[in-house]
């Protein structure tokens, strides 16, 4: 075929659009952008969209750093042959040294009883403010709605969302202090996530403590050619950039900034998917705040070596977690001197982050290090047909909040308690699934009651709202007082 007399642009750009008339249609700078990463496929229906479409399009393609992308799955191609990398890492670890083990003397006892006086007092005085990362797509849950709107109560079926609601509203109504409630959602989730507080009014919460805010976006690549894949001629295969990306998002939203406005300066962060985490835990903040630590993670003792967590070491002096998947079976199970598993330390993913810190992250960009996963990924083909790959077919990208460990010049590690803390809801069936987070709640409210006097059978079925207590004692208080009954706490009141 021969090639029009035109310059290099203009032939990719006559490539793209079949013809020199249509050229005019198409967004020049996008072009020379894709041609240069290899990525003009994107433009391949240009002329066939409306004005809408070209827009949405050219805004997402916008959005896109082809040249990171480029780089990092590029890298992980070359990288993919070679553990090294990894296996240093693990051998060169240790179990973790700044850490504060559950009390179980006298003494760890008064500084624990220390350290809650310490986290009420901040509390009381609006110091701190609880992040919930809910941008996730919870593919493993399987649940067509975030994972939020989950329906965990035992009885009540209450939300997760109304779960953490009630637990802000329950701080503060013991501590006094406002504590404002920064939610990170996703393109994924953040249009119904907003419904859902608007439909329950927030749960009682002053909607002006509230705010959300949205990560970024993160295209899915070809594998085998690094192509970033479409979903439509006017959609790339998008998906939200990892609870890492809540750093950029913090900056970007203007939040970061107006928590430091308003004297905030801690930030207790949890996951969505854990209805028994203790918000605003008083213990875990005044530890943090008494150790001037930058980054506090609450941590748990893995129930056996190869249990499939993220572990806390430490590795040159620097805090860093070592994913399940880096260890082999023996590597899991290894002691150091004293006879201790080196790999014990949980991820629970609750962590406390100084304001500073953070700010300290986003003034060098607020970009974590990127991870390619491999996924399966539904895209259309050339010819605009559907594939729906049995296998996978594609490399996402992410970023995760735990890279920000070693960047900490102080970091704290906290033992908590895994049963009465952690019990996430992560997969539909099994492990970590909504019948063992449900049996988790049941079980905790069962033996706040039994300390109470109260003895039910193990199969009873209780709920507790964070608004009825907070803590084993408040429960008992309640009872004794007789502002709450056992039988309110086991069936589901009388529809009026
Ligand atoms: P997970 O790693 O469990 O991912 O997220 P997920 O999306 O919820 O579930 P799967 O892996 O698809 O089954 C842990 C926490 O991080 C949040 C999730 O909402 C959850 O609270 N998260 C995850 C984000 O906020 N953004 C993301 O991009 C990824």
């Amino acid at each position: 075929m021969q090639k029009p007399a035109v310059n290099a642009i203009e032939y990719i750009l006559f490539n793209l659009c079949g013809n020199r008339q249509d050229m005019k249609t198409t967004p020049p700078k996008v072009a020379t952008k894709l041609a240069e990463y290899h990525q003009e496929h994107l433009l391949q229906w240009w002329d066939e969209l409306s004005d809408e479409q070209q827009t949405s399009l050219k805004t997402q393609i916008e959005s896109v750093d082809f040249e990171t992308i480029q780089r990092v799955w590029q890298e992980s191609k070359q990288g993919s042959d070679t553990a090294d990398t990894g296996v240093d890492r693990v051998e060169q670890a240790a179990a973790p040294g700044a850490v504060v083990l559950q009390p179980s003397s006298d003494a760890e006892e008064t500084q624990w009883q220390h350290a809650t006086k310490v986290g009420a007092k901040l509390l009381t005085d609006s110091k701190v403010a609880v992040i919930t990362v809910a941008g996730g797509q919870g593919s493993r849950l399987g649940f067509a709605h975030p994972k939020g709107m989950f329906p965990i109560g035992p009885i009540s079926n209450r939300s997760l969302f109304q779960v953490f609601a009630e637990q802000i509203l329950a701080r503060k109504r013991r501590h006094g202090g406002e504590i404002p409630w920064l939610i990170m959602t996703s393109s994924a989730t953040h249009s119904e996530t907003m419904e859902f507080f608007e439909q329950h009014n927030f749960w009682g919460l002053d909607r002006n403590t509230v705010a959300f805010f949205q990560q970024g976006s993160m295209p899915a690549v070809d594998a085998s050619s690094g192509r970033v894949l479409m979903s439509a001629p006017d959609a790339l295969c998008l998906s939200p950039d990892g609870h890492g990306g809540l750093v950029m998002a913090l900056k970007t939203s203007g939040l970061l900034d107006r928590m430091a406005s308003e004297g905030v300066e801690d930030f207790f962060y949890h996951q969505v998917d854990n209805p028994t985490v203790i918000l605003c835990d008083t213990a875990l903040i005044g530890l943090h705040a008494l150790n001037n630590s930058q980054l506090t993670t609450s941590v748990v003792r893995k129930q056996y070596p190869t249990e499939p967590m993220g572990v806390l070491v430490d590795i040159n002096d620097h805090v860093e977690i070592i994913e399940y998947s880096e260890l082999n079976e023996a590597q899991a199970a290894g002691k150091d001197a004293s006879g201790q598993w080196i790999f014990w330390a949980g991820n629970t993913a609750i962590h406390m982050f100084s304001l500073g810190f953070l700010e300290h992250l986003t003034s060098g960009g607020g970009q974590l290090e990127l991870h390619v996963a491999s996924k399966t990924v539904e895209h259309i083909d050339s010819a605009g047909n559907l594939i729906k790959p049995s296998e996978p077919n594609a490399n996402k990208f992410e970023r995760f909040i735990f890279d920000a460990l070693p960047l900490a010049s102080t970091a704290l590690i906290v033992e908590g308690n895994r049963q009465r803390e952690f019990n996430p809801v992560k997969n539909a069936e099994g492990n970590d699934s909504p019948a063992t987070s449900r049996a988790a709640l049941s079980r905790i409210a069962r033996e706040w009651l039994a300390n109470a006097g109260h003895t039910l059978a193990e199969s009873a079925k209780v709920e507790i709202s964070p608004l009825t207590a907070l803590d084993a004692d408040e429960l008992a208080n309640s009872l004794a007082a007789g502002r709450i009954t056992v039988d309110a706490l086991t069936k589901l009141p009388d529809a009026t």
